[in-house]
């Protein structure tokens, strides 16, 4: 009597714990990337670092002569994170309107994520991590192209 309760007890462990293993998953590669970049202050690096190349690259500096840096920076840190299942929320503008009236090309998004991975690399970002973000950086251009 007593092993059968303990049998069906491990039973309901195992599936508990098989249903939780079950649920994480489909947050795992955006959580491994996530601690992989060292979690909120890893992307805050990346933010910062991404953003000192932006400034510094002769095709897009332009841009972001009049810009608030530090809050980009802090926007971006935190839009990084929500969107890899981080414990953050972004609460920055939308994508479209904080880039109305830029007339944003192909080629501004191009050099952007360029930068991006070039400041990724020099901060030892796994390559693969690198991809999970710019895998989720990427459909977002439509938002911002021809505003
Ligand atoms: C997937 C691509 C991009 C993402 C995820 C992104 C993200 C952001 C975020 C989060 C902000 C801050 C919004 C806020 O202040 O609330 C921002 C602002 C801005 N972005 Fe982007 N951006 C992208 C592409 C670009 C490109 C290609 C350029 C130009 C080359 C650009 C130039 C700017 C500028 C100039 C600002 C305004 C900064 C200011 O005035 O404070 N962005 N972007």
């Amino acid at each position: 009597m007593l092993t059968n309760t303990l049998r069906i007890a491990g039973a309901a462990v195992l599936a508990v714990g098989l249903l939780s293993l079950n649920t994480a998953r489909a947050d795992e590669p955006d959580l491994d990337a996530f601690n992989a970049f060292g979690g909120k202050p890893g992307l805050e690096k990346v933010a910062d670092l991404g953003v000192e190349k932006l400034r510094a690259d002769p095709r897009i500096k332009a841009r972001f002569a009049g810009a608030n840096i530090p809050h980009l920076k802090m926007e971006l840190a935190e839009q990084f994170c929500a969107l890899l299942n981080g414990p953050c929320q972004y609460t920055g503008k939308d994508m479209s309107s904080a880039h109305a009236g830029m007339g944003l090309h192909d080629a501004d998004f191009n050099a952007l994520a360029e930068d991006f991975q070039i400041a990724m690399t020099e901060l030892d970002v796994p390559f693969r991590y690198q991809n999970v973000l710019v895998a989720k950086l990427a459909p977002m251009e439509k938002q911002m192209v021809g505003k």
